[in-house]
């Protein structure tokens, strides 16, 4: 088939499609800037298309002949932007991808939403009915996308609505690192009691789930949420990171509340100056946020079944920021 991957060039996207170019798929990327890993979906032989999914005549380019859409792309890690910004790109930028896709015919789109929709789950494991309360800009504007997709794709269009948990794996830039790079050094400080529950998701089993909506009919009209076989108290999280490194990691515990005060008004006072916020409220919900997620949907009806436990993942990812030299730098950011 001829696949469309939005933010094909992302962390997840460059796994996507990577794992679709194996299975002999003919796919293009669109993706907002050209840069290294650009000439590394070339290698793998995808097309790359530079430009964003609001414009519409670059997503037009990146349409032509193309079957099965896989949107991905998101206003997700910009942080020195007005929150109109989100709106464009993750409900604006949705839309104008399912309108091109519409005209061209496409048979099938693929949203990937987040389980972050679901904002702080009060009874956990949440299900895809558990209430949708999304707690900041980005889940809701990730979420806003999800009745436009179904409202707007004709009833010859199948769509699936992939809500992952939180992705990690080599090549996580973010969240995971800033994980392993504490716990290198020995010491994890934990705002809180440590016992919020966090539902990783290793990149190999988010894109088990992708591949398994390729095929015609599978999921079409349902919503999913995708996530590894259990849950942990991010405490256990932190702890199987230093299992994983083989280093021993201290965890001073501090409370939370004066760092979530901290992280709005550095946030409010970095925002006229551009500036990008070394702590805001979306890094400090990590310590609050309970998300532990029931993916028993995803089993029954797609036939998910994550393959890679939490132990496997840090390891490999862990090798992974070795190998790439991000674990010896200070500061270091991939
Ligand atoms: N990471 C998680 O834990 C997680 C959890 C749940 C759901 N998700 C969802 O999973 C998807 C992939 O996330 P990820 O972690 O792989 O993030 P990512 O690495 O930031 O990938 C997103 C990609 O979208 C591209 N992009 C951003 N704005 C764009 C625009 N206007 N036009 C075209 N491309 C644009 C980015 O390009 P640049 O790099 O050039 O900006 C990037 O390549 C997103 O939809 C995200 O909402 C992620």
């Amino acid at each position: 088939m001829r696949i469309l991957v939005t933010g094909g060039t992302g962390f997840t996207g460059t796994a996507l499609v990577r794992r679709l170019r194996e299975d002999g798929h003919s796919v293009v990327a669109l993706d907002y800037k050209e840069g290294l890993q650009c000439d590394a979906l070339r290698a793998m032989g995808a097309e790359v298309v530079i430009g964003s999914v609001t414009d519409r005549a670059a997503v037009e380019r990146s349409m032509r002949g193309v079957e099965f859409v896989f949107h991905l792309a998101a206003a997700f890690r910009e942080l020195n932007v007005p929150n109109s910004f989100y709106d464009e790109v993750n409900v604006g930028g949705t839309r104008t991808v399912l309108e091109a896709a519409i005209r061209e015919g496409a048979w099938k789109f693929v949203y990937c939403s987040t389980c972050g929709v679901h904002g702080n789950v009060d009874h956990p494991p949440a299900g895809e009915d558990a209430p949708i309360q999304p707690a900041d800009y980005y889940q809701r504007t990730k979420y806003e996308a999800e009745p436009l997709v179904k409202a707007l794709a004709p009833a010859s269009m199948e769509t699936v609505i992939l809500r992952p948990a939180a992705i990690y794996g080599p090549g996580d830039p973010e969240r995971f690192f800033m994980i392993f790079k504490r716990v290198a050094r020995g010491s994890f400080p934990m705002f809180g009691s440590g016992r919020t529950l966090y539902h990783p998701l290793y990149i190999d089993n988010l894109v088990d789930a992708f591949m398994l909506c390729l095929p015609r009919g599978a999921g079409n009209g349902r919503e999913y949420l995708i996530a590894d076989e259990h849950y942990y108290p991010i405490q256990e999280i932190v702890e199987e990171v230093g299992r994983a490194l083989k280093v021993p990691v201290r965890i001073p515990h501090y409370p939370v509340l004066p760092v979530l005060v901290l992280g709005h008004v550095v946030e409010k006072l970095c925002k006229p100056f551009g500036l990008t916020p070394p702590i805001f409220p979306r890094r400090v919900d990590w310590y609050r946020q309970n998300r532990a997620f029931d993916i028993t949907r995803a089993k029954r009806e797609l036939g998910y079944a994550p393959q890679i436990p939490l132990d496997e993942g840090l390891r490999r990812t862990g090798e992974w920021y070795r190998e790439m030299g991000y674990l010896a730098a200070t500061g270091g950011k991939p």
